[in-house]
């Protein structure tokens, strides 16, 4: 359980590019980064409006001095300081991100990025490795997997409960894109857009996330095969979809499918991943993240409460309010950062931790499925074997 107790020696000096004001997923970062006072925010280039990030700046209590008209001068002014940042979040729209993590490593910082983390397998190698080179650590916001029954799958699965793994049924698809609300929103507007979004919408955007809930729970499962095709819609999005559905193979027999869709009206969020083995079946969905339920063909359906002492010790671990109290998204990002920070503090003393977290390998592995899926989609719908 935790207490509010340290979680590093000293707060990690640390920096945002993007997340300005009105942007969607900055607040969570400050929050999650802040909440343990593992971070503290020293530093930004919060906007691609240097007076408008300066002025939003300084409402975060972040000196005016320290606050950047770009990534590029804050590195630089950074790195002079004595009292200089040590890791900066990317929270920009997507196709900045290779070049401000690529950046921000040779600076050496250590990185928290937001996905994808870029557009092409090619270029996430060329991070990795060069991550790997710099002795730095690269966290992806992969943000639900922090959530505590995540883990408590992830010890269920590795347990043996379910038996082998048959099928994982897992979808993304919400509804708020249904009519071309880009055409006033500027967040939908570049994520439809493929010079800003990359090669793909809802599967980048979207199905990652699940994808990597996947790949946390049941990590021996490698996709051998897969079969995705795509539409828009809105036919203006061509040839980003709004829509997809993805069908997988994996090298134990194992299937699974994905849908991912932004048109799904009436949908409030969507995510759900179902995985059946041969002795029961799990699934959980992100809009009642306090439950996990487990079913039988002799028991019927149990539902595992977060917190509970029945629960694996892996699972309470990240416990921050007792049983019955809801925990939501929140608190699932501060365990991602929290492990992010450890795993920062480890690096800096030459040694590595233990426990999982979205790391750079999982960023590239979720660029890795989407060049995959849009292989296929672009080639007619057709099998592909996973590259
Ligand atoms: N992990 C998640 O659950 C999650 C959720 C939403 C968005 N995202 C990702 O976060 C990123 C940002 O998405 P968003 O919805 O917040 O976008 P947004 O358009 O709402 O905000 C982008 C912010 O970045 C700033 N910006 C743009 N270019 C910049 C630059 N070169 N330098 C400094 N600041 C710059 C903008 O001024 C704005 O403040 C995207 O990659 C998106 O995929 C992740």
């Amino acid at each position: 359980m935790i207490f509010g107790e340290r979680v590093v020696k000293t707060p990690i000096r640390w920096g945002m590019v993007g997340g300005g004001y009105g942007a969607q997923i900055g607040y969570i970062h400050r929050s999650a980064a802040l909440r343990d006072f593992a971070f503290t925010l020293v530093a930004g280039a919060f906007d691609i409006d240097f007076e408008r990030g300066k002025a939003f700046g300084k409402e975060l209590h972040v000196d005016s001095d320290r606050c950047y008209p770009d990534y590029k001068t804050m590195f630089a002014e950074e790195a002079i300081r004595p009292d200089g940042i040590q890791a900066v979040t990317v929270a920009t729209p997507n196709f900045t991100h290779y070049e401000i993590t690529k950046a921000a490593l040779n600076a050496g910082l250590h990185v928290v990025c937001e996905k994808p983390l870029c557009f092409t397998v090619e270029e996430a190698k060329e991070l990795e490795e060069l991550a790997k080179e710099k002795n730095r650590v690269v966290g992806v916001t992969y943000g639900y997997s922090g959530h505590q029954l995540i883990e408590e799958a992830r010890q269920l699965i590795a347990a043996g409960e379910l038996g082998e793994i048959r099928i994982v049924n897992m979808c993304f698809s919400h509804g708020f894109h249904a009519t071309a609300v880009e055409q006033n929103t500027p967040s939908t507007k570049w994520r439809v857009n493929p010079k800003f979004a990359g090669p793909s919408y809802v599967l980048g955007d979207l199905a990652t996330h699940t994808l990597y809930l996947c790949e946390v729970m049941a990590p021996t499962l490698k996709i051998k095969k897969l079969m995705c095709t795509r539409q828009s819609f809105i036919k203006s999005r061509a040839p980003l979809e709004d829509n997809a559905t993805v069908l997988m193979e994996y090298d134990n027999g194992a299937v699974g499918s994905l849908w991912t869709c932004a048109v799904n009206v009436g949908s409030v969020h969507g995510q759900k991943i179902r995985i059946i083995g041969e002795k029961a079946s799990l699934e959980w969905w992100d809009e009642r993240p306090n439950q996990l339920s487990l079913e039988t063909n002799e028991g019927g359906v149990r539902i595992l409460e977060r917190g509970m002492g029945a629960l694996s010790e892996a699972a309470r671990i990240e416990d921050r309010i007792g049983c019955g109290h809801p925990e939501g998204l929140f608190e699932a990002w501060s365990n991602l950062y929290r492990r992010f920070a450890l795993a920062m503090a480890a690096s800096d003393e030459g040694k590595s931790v233990d426990f999982w977290y979205p790391d750079i390998h999982a960023g590239l592995e979720g660029v890795r499925w989407v060049e995959n899926c849009v292989k296929s989609a672009d080639s007619g719908g057709v099998w592909v074997d996973y590259e």
